[in-house]
């Protein structure tokens, strides 16, 4: 008797040439949680996507075997209806619907062929409750925060009668409490002997969570250890295949003047006036700095470099001063136009256009640059440039043709950065930039961080991590329901040190 749950045998998934997924194998038991590691563009959603059958039973070399039959596939639909669940890597909810309506989709519960609302309702704040959101279910999913949007997908998930559910990077955009309070729900679920595939870069993470991990590079297996007793370093090294060394490259590099200054600006929250989202902030900023930008999701960060680019949705005002001249871009194009890139945080609404090639995307915002006389496109000197930024950032594409929507998370990552760098920005923003970007690759962004602020731009970084705004910033403001609470020079800032000053009560701001 097999005590497998799942099992899936030499499987490989091509896309014309590239073998995306290379002859893999894995097994889990009941009950079992398994992580699923490797760099962007190993294959690690593709696997995924085979066995929810998103990639249907045909279209994929080898065999799976569930509750110890062989699964034969032609849709999602049939794996759900086998109890297996996956939560994806770009969300999916529909926005513009309640989150009642969204975790009821596709399986409305009917009395008599008349919606049964109550039950659904009361269900739906069940669920809710299991995740801990503390929401009312007729709220609009599109006025929830990126973790709270997944958290809900988590309950759509489990209002499903699962035995196996798929998290593919799921806490990319939680905030820690919410990302310990899935974990927490991973937990529980193993105890009820749900099985759960797990895919994440935060290795921390991964160790916490799994009994068992599986490492895959290059689409290939690489191996399946038990969790207990493999050290981060071990595991970082069977993902990347080499040893890395000092994630965080400090490189020396001269500040220069201000580019920036920031005075008074003022927020409000886009839908409810009476909420301050940023509340007076004032900062400046310097030609070759590094700026970091700490503080809990929802405390203001994203909002305030959102007014610097121009694209807050709300009403705010304030003084923005650049090269000592005022400033308000009324939209991103002003903005760019005036030597400010942005790579957002949400990039599936604000960064990348899918069905447009790799290519195109990238070189969107640039496009003036190619343009000469009577209208004409330089293409030669255009893919010469996506050719560069494509090298440069090594993002992984078989051509820069794809549909940059095909592209693995992380790299669709790289791909918007390459975008800013075209615009040879004086200001560069990077709202979470590093999310859902493997480890090596993390690196590779840092060191071009510090080759851009040798070059005299003035970089400002948004970021959840702590570790990381200290790792590479020459400054760092904390801030806290709004406000800056605190301006620190950093010379071996501690986490704590940042943390203390963004939630200090005395508010003497
Ligand atoms: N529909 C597709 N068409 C062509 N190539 C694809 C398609 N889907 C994925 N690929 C390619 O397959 C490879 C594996 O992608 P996949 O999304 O599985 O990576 P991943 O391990 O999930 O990476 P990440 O950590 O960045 O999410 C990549 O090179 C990707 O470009
Ligand atoms: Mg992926």
């Amino acid at each position: 008797m097999a005590s497998n749950l799942l099992e899936m045998k030499n499987i490989t998934k091509r896309f014309g040439q590239v073998k995306a997924v290379d002859n893999v194998s894995l097994s889990i038991e009941a009950g079992q949680v398994l992580s699923l590691c490797g760099e962007n563009g190993s294959g690690k959603s593709t696997l995924m996507k085979v066995l929810s059958a998103v990639y249907p039973h045909g279209t994929f070399d080898g065999e799976i075997l569930f509750g110890g039959e062989p699964l034969v596939a032609h849709g999602v639909r049939d794996t759900e209806q086998k109890g297996i669940a996956i939560i994806h890597q770009e969300l999916a909810l529909v926005k513009q619907m309640t989150v009642l309506e969204n975790i009821f989709l596709g399986v409305e519960w009917a009395r008599l062929g008349v919606m049964d609302y109550d039950n659904m309702y009361l269900r739906c704040q069940r669920m809710l409750a299991q995740v801990k959101l503390n929401i009312d279910p007729n709220t609009r999913v599109g006025e929830l925060g990126l973790g709270q949007q997944q958290l809900v997908e988590i309950a759509k998930a489990l209002n499903k009668q699962v035995r196996l559910l798929i998290l593919d990077e799921p806490t990319a955009s939680l905030t820690e409490s919410e990302t310990a309070i899935l974990l927490d729900i991973v937990d529980d679920l193993r105890n009820h002997d749900i099985a759960c595939i797990y895919i994440s870069h935060k290795l921390n993470e991964v160790k916490a969570i799994s009994d068992v991990i599986c490492v895959i590079r290059d689409g290939r297996h690489i191996a399946t250890r038990p969790a207990a007793g493999l050290s981060e370093e071990a595991l970082i090294t069977m993902m990347v295949g080499r040893e890395l060394t000092e994630l965080y490259p400090r490189q020396p590099h001269a500040i220069g003047e201000e580019i920036l200054r920031v005075e008074g600006l003022t927020a409000w929250h886009p839908v409810n006036r009476h909420i301050r989202r940023v509340n007076n902030a004032a900062f400046s900023l310097h030609k070759g700095e590094i700026l970091g930008i700490a503080g809990l999701v929802g405390s203001g960060r994203t909002e305030l470099v959102q007014c610097l680019f121009g694209s807050y949705p709300g009403r705010w005002e304030g003084s923005i001063i650049l090269n000592g001249a005022p400033v308000r871009f009324a939209n991103c194009r002003q903005a760019m136009r005036r030597g400010i890139a942005m790579v957002p945080e949400d990039r599936k609404k604000d960064g990348i256009v899918p069905v447009m090639s790799v290519g195109s995307n990238i070189t969107l915002a640039a496009l003036r640059q190619f343009t000469g006389g009577f209208g004409m496109v330089d293409e030669a000197g255009e893919q010469a440039a996506v050719r560069d930024a494509i090298e440069r950032l090594k993002v992984k594409t078989s051509s820069p043709e794809l549909a940059i929507g095909r592209l693995s998370g992380g790299n669709q990552q790289k791909a918007i950065l390459a975008k800013c760098l075209l615009l040879n920005p004086d200001i560069l923003i990077l709202d979470e930039p590093t999310r859902g970007i493997d480890i090596g690759a993390k690196q590779e962004i840092y060191l071009l961080i510090n080759q851009l602020v040798r070059q005299g731009i003035a970089v400002i970084v948004v970021s959840s991590e702590l570790p990381e705004v200290l790792g590479i910033s020459d400054r760092v403001l904390a801030m806290h329901q709004g406000s800056i609470k605190a301006d620190l020079i950093n010379r071996g800032l501690t986490q704590e040190q940042v943390m203390e000053a963004a939630l200090r009560s005395d508010s003497h701001v």
